[in-house]
C-alpha cells in the first residue's frame, strides 16, 4: 500500500490540513488574532495590493536567495519567528530548529516555548532566544544568562502585547495542565483528530503546557498560565529597560513590534542591532495597520543603521519579494510554518521552507533579478495610500 502523500503544494493547503488534523482549540489558538481581527485581515489583504512590474529578460541564469541578518547568513530571506504555541506536535521546536537548520536558515525560539533552548540550539545554532518584558530585572537576567551559556545567537526582545482578551469569533480553551483526566474532558475535541494524538502517544508524551525556558532559581518550570500571570503582572518595559536589556547582551539583539518611526530611531538610540516591523501577526491591539504598510517609513528612518526585518502575513514566496523590495532584509514567518508542522511535523515545516524558496525563486525569475539583494521597489506598483508613517 502506498501511504497518503504527505506533502503539499501552497501554505493554503497546509492550513487546511492543519485544521483538519488538529483538535479545534489547538487549531484556535494557531488562528490566534485579536478582537475584530482587524489587524490579522490587514496582514494579508495588504500584499494582495501590491503589484509586480516584471521584465522579459534576465540578466543572469543563477537567482540567489542568500542573505546576512542579525550576524548569521541565511540560505533564504526568512526565518521562522517565535511562536508560543507548539502543543502541535510532540517534537515541537526542536522539529522547527531542525527543519530551519535543514534549509539553512535561523529561528526564533519563544521564552513561552514548550522546549529547552539548549535542546534547540542543539539542532540548530542559528537559534535567537525571544524574550518578553516579564518578571524582575533580575528574573530577565536569569533566563537570558542561560540562554548565552546555551549559545544562542541573538536575542529577540518583543514588546508589543496589550493584554486585550476576546475574539469575536471565540477564544480556544487551554487548560492548565494536560494529564490523562483533563485529556479525558477534551475527547470530544481531540477523538476526531486521532492523528494528532497518535503522535504523541506514539512518542510516549501527553502535550506539556510547561515553559522550561523560564524556570526559576528553584529549578521549577512555570505553566503556560503561571507565566502568562507574572508577565501581566510586571509593568510594561521602559526605553531605560531596553537601553539596559541591550548592554546585557552581547551578540545580536532585535527589538521585535514596532511600526513607529519615533520607536525605530529610540530602539537605534538604546542600541539594538535589529528591529522587526510587526504587530504580533496580528494578536495584538487590534486596529493597527498591516506591518508591511509601516515597512517603508522604518526602512528609510533606520535601515542604515540597524537590519529591518518585517513579520505578519507572508505566506507565499512572491510575498517575500514584496517585503524585501520595501526594503526589508529578511521577513519573519508565524502560522505559515505552524501550519506546515501541524500538517507534517518537520518535513511539513520544510515543506514550507521550500514553496517559499520556489515562490522567491519564480518573483525573482518574472522581475528579472539575479539575487535577493538587487530587490528594489521600482520591482513594485503600489497603491498611492498604502504606506504608513506613524511619529515621523
Ligand atoms: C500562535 C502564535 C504564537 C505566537 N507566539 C509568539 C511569541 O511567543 N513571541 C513572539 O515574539 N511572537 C509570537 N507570535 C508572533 C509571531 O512571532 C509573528 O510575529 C507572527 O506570527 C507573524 O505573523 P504571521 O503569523 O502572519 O506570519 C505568535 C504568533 C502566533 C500565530
Amino acid at each position: 500500500m502506498f501511504g497518503r502523500n504527505k506533502w503539499f503544494e501552497t501554505v493554503a493547503e497546509a492550513q487546511r490540513r492543519a485544521r483538519r488534523q488538529l483538535p479545534k482549540s489547538v487549531y484556535g489558538a494557531l488562528v490566534a488574532g485579536s478582537e475584530k481581527g482587524l489587524t490579522l485581515r490587514d496582514n494579508l489583504a495588504a500584499f494582495t495590493e501590491l503589484g509586480f512590474a516584471p521584465h522579459v529578460a534576465a540578466t543572469s541564469d543563477k537567482r540567489d536567495l542568500s542573505t546576512q541578518v542579525m550576524g548569521q547568513s541565511i540560505a533564504l530571506p526568512v526565518i521562522l519567528s517565535p511562536t508560543g504555541v507548539q502543543a502541535v506536535h510532540p517534537d515541537g521546536e526542536v522539529a522547527v530548529a531542525r527543519a530551519a537548520a535543514n534549509r539553512g536558515t535561523a529561528m526564533g525560539l519563544s521564552s513561552f516555548a514548550s522546549r529547552s533552548i539548549e535542546d534547540v540550539v542543539e539542532a540548530n545554532p542559528k537559534a535567537f532566544f525571544q524574550i518578553y518584558w516579564l518578571g524582575s530585572r533580575d528574573e530577565i537576567l536569569r533566563v537570558i544568562d542561560r540562554a548565552r551559556r546555551a549559545g544562542a545567537a541573538g536575542l529577540i526582545l518583543t514588546l508589543d502585547w496589550s493584554f486585550s482578551n476576546g475574539r469575536d469569533w471565540g477564544s480556544p480553551v487551554i487548560p492548565e495542565r494536560l494529564d490523562l483526566k483533563t485529556m479525558a474532558r477534551f475527547a470530544p475535541q481531540v477523538l476526531p483528530h486521532p492523528g494528532w494524538l497518535l503522535r504523541y502517544l506514539r512518542a510516549g508524551t501527553l502535550p506539556d503546557l510547561t515553559t522550561p525556558n523560564l524556570e526559576g532559581a528553584d529549578g521549577v518550570a512555570p505553566t503556560f498560565f503561571g507565566a502568562y500571570g507574572q508577565w501581566l503582572q510586571t509593568p510594561p518595559a521602559t526605553w531605560d529597560d531596553v537601553a539596559w536589556l541591550r548592554s546585557q547582551w552581547d551578540g545580536p539583539f532585535m527589538l521585535k513590534g514596532v511600526m513607529r518611526v519615533d520607536d525605530a530611531k529610540r530602539a537605534v538610540d538604546a542600541g539594538v542591532s535589529a528591529i522587526s516591523v510587526s504587530n504580533h501577526g496580528g494578536n495584538n491591539l487590534d486596529g493597527t495597520p498591516a506591518a508591511v504598510r509601516a515597512l517603508r517609513s522604518v526602512v528609510e528612518a533606520v535601515g542604515s543603521q540597524v537590519d529591518v526585518v518585517q513579520d505578519g502575513g507572508i505566506r507565499r514566496g512572491s510575498d517575500v519579494v514584496k517585503s524585501l523590495a520595501l526594503g526589508a532584509k529578511a521577513v519573519m514567518i508565524g502560522r505559515a510554518y505552524l501550519w506546515g508542522l501541524a500538517a507534517n511535523g518537520q518535513a511539513g515545516v520544510e515543506n514550507v521552507l521550500d514553496i517559499l524558496s520556489g515562490g522567491i525563486d519564480s518573483a525573482l525569475r518574472g522581475l528579472g533579478k539575479s539575487s535577493v539583494r538587487d530587490l528594489t521597489i521600482e520591482d513594485l506598483v503600489i497603491p498611492h495610500d498604502f504606506h504608513r508613517t506613524f511619529g515621523a
